[in-house]
């Protein structure tokens, strides 16, 4: 339990530490950036202490307050802000009240598993700008060999012909620089449909051979095969919900093709090997703004224990 708040902690550690290098921050947005990172630090420490509910009134208070504030917010920071404290206190009362994701929306709040808050966050910030939480194909990165980027990690694992999923698109360009290198056979999946008419509507003329489909990482459609699935902080956003993420970690092993591999760029310590019967190798590596970032190299292990050793040629580093 004590870990599922961590991971939410992250993520919006992530979110606002991507929330500075926005050039136009002014002095009261980044004032109220501050405080509410000390909000979430301190809902935190209550509960890991099992005091998260007594403080409920005081830390959903708060939070109204900021919104209320930020709705006036037009600059693309401001509107972030807007919809990151939405899902501090949808998360807050779902962890300290034991909320489903229905019984927080009627709060007017958020959690991340909530395919809704996508819908209304993609629809509500500004323009259709590219955005990565975790980086994309050429974000530079300080690997234990050097500095390099996520895409030169991630190429030699992949074929030109593989077919892929990208699981959780979001916002990312990460495809589209993929497809620009060659990987042309690549699934755009994601929860928002609103987002996807955008991709579509933007991409589709100059990328034939990608497409973007609607789907749940937790119940992929039937009929789904990849070679490769690649998720970027798809399965974080899932975490505080187990059952959401199991289910993810095992449809992504159903519908991969024999030795296929699941790809996944986090910021923390997935244990998928333990959920299905993945052998995965990790590389970590630190963003240029000193996020640690790893990527889990996970293979799709085959029927008997001979062929998964055979297979293995593949994936030697
Ligand atoms: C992509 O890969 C799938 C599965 O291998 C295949 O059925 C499909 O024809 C490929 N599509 C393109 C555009 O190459
Ligand atoms: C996604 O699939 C899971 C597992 O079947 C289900 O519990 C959840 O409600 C689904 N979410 C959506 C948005 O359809």
């Amino acid at each position: 339990m004590v870990n599922l708040f961590g991971a939410v902690g992250s993520r919006l550690a992530a979110m606002w530490l991507s929330m500075l290098s926005f050039t136009a921050a002014s002095q009261h947005l980044a004032q109220i950036r501050r405080s509410l990172a000390e909000l979430e630090a301190s809902a935190q420490e209550l509960f890991e202490a099992g005091r998260l509910a007594d403080h409920l009134p005081a830390l959903g208070q708060a939070l109204e307050a900021a919104e209320r504030h930020l709705t006036a917010e037009t600059s693309a920071e401001g509107q972030e802000l807007f919809f990151m404290v939405r899902v501090l206190r949808g998360t807050i009362h779902q962890q300290a009240a034991g909320l489903d994701d229905l019984a927080v929306e009627d709060l007017n709040a958020f959690t991340l598993s909530n395919p809704r808050f996508w819908d209304e966050y993609y629809a509500g910030v500004s323009g259709n700008g590219q955005f990565d939480w975790y980086g994309t194909w050429d974000t530079e990165i300080l690997w234990p060999h050097g500095r390099t980027t996520l895409g030169s990690v991630i190429r030699p694992w992949l074929r030109r012909e593989d077919s892929i999923l990208m699981l959780g698109c979001g916002r990312s360009d990460m495809s589209e620089q993929m497809y620009r290198e060659g990987f042309k056979n690549i699934t755009n999946a994601d929860i928002s449909a609103t987002l996807l008419d955008s991709l579509r509507q933007r991409l589709a003329p100059e990328m034939p051979g990608m497409s973007w489909r609607w789907m749940n990482a937790s119940a992929l459609p039937l009929l789904t095969r990849a070679d490769v699935v690649l998720e970027k902080g798809t399965l974080d956003a899932l975490k505080e919900n187990p059952g959401l993420f199991q289910a993810a970690v095992r449809e992504a092993y159903r519908v991969l093709t024999s030795e296929g591999l699941l790809i996944s760029v986090t910021d923390s310590d997935l244990e998928l090997e333990k959920l299905a019967r993945f052998s995965c190798k990790a590389v970590s590596g630190e963003v240029l703004d000193g996020k640690t970032l790893h990527v889990f190299i996970c293979q799709k292990l085959a029927e008997s224990w001979f062929s998964t050793l055979k297979s293995w040629s593949r994936l030697e580093l």
